[in-house]
């Protein structure tokens, strides 16, 4: 089972259209996939459709161990269960405080799924923030893919995401490893986009070997702008079903075909990792 957190701190990157589509991209490739939405303004669950009133448990369930994970996903489409959240999502920061072990709460939650295989991918939503409920989702999987928006502000953050998942690795999950970085709302042609991607590619080759960035690969598919990507939120579906043959359809399909990629050993394929380029340098 592939654990994956979608996590930038950085707002409106493309979090929430990445962890979506992409997981009903691999989902429509007949892989079984669980969304999880750890974002308290709930857009992973809306986009899908879902609007998780008082009554429904939903993540913030999870977290209080009200319910489990099993009993607050829904299935979505073929392939694809949510658990959603909503508001009340918010309160775990306080809540939790002082709470010992709070930042294994997830990582127990699942660890059920992950003995019995329950699914090929779990994919997590992860808020604008590096609290509680993104080091819960850091604490809980073994990859984490990084949306970027090449402009010219896209790299300020990253020391800040650098610092923060070489901790977790540190101090609360040995195994995290930071295996991808896509690249959205890009504006092919542009030279800003190419800039700031030589400069991302430098930023990964000064990482070191012992980093959780040691592997970091840059996928070759760039999610372009479409407007096809804004809309399908308001009709409730990926985009995948919205608008099928449009470019942002086929991006993230392309990049789910990356992401299957990986699953094979020969994952060292074309893409640029940091390992691969400081080999090269
Ligand atoms: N490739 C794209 N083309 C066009 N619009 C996009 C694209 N990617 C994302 N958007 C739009 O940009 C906005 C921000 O995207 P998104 O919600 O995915 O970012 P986020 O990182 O999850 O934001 P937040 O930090 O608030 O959780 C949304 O309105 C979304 O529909
Ligand atoms: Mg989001």
């Amino acid at each position: 089972m592939r654990t994956i957190a979608v996590m930038n701190q950085k707002g409106g990157v493309g979090k929430t259209t990445s962890s979506v589509n992409l997981a009903a991209a691999l989902a429509r490739q007949g892989r079984r996939v669980c969304l999880l939405d750890l974002d308290p303004q709930g857009h992973a669950s809306l986009h899908l459709g879902i609007e998780a009133g008082p009554d429904m448990p939903s993540a913030y369930d999870v977290f209080t161990r009200q319910t489990t994970l099993d009993d607050s996903r829904q299935l979505v489409m073929d392939n694809l269960s949510l658990v959603p959240s909503n508001i009340d999502l918010a309160a775990t920061e306080l809540e939790l405080a002082g709470v010992a072990g709070r930042e294994f709460l997830l990582r127990n939650a699942m660890q059920h799924w992950k003995d019995q295989e329950r699914f090929d991918y779990v994919i997590m939503d992860c808020p604008p923030s590096l609290g509680v409920l993104t080091i819960n989702a850091l604490t809980a999987v073994s990859e984490v893919f990084i949306p970027l928006q090449p402009h010219f502000f896209a790299l300020q953050g990253l020391s800040k995401l650098f610092e923060t998942t070489a901790l977790v690795s540190r101090r609360l999950n040995r195994g995290l490893r930071v295996s991808g970085i896509m690249l959205c709302l890009y504006e092919s042609g542009t030279r800003l986009a190419a800039d700031v991607v030589e400069d991302l590619k430098h930023f990964l080759v000064c990482s070191d070997g012992d980093s959780p960035w040691a592997a970091a690969r840059i996928f070759r598919s760039r999610i372009r702008r479409n407007i096809k990507l804004a809309e399908s939120p308001g009709f409730g579906q990926s985009v995948i079903d919205y608008a099928p043959g449009s470019a942002g359809a086929l991006d993230y399909l392309s990049l789910a075909d990356e992401v299957l990629a990986m699953e094979l050993a020969a994952a060292d394929g074309p893409a640029v990792t940091s390992t691969a380029m400081r080999a090269a340098a």
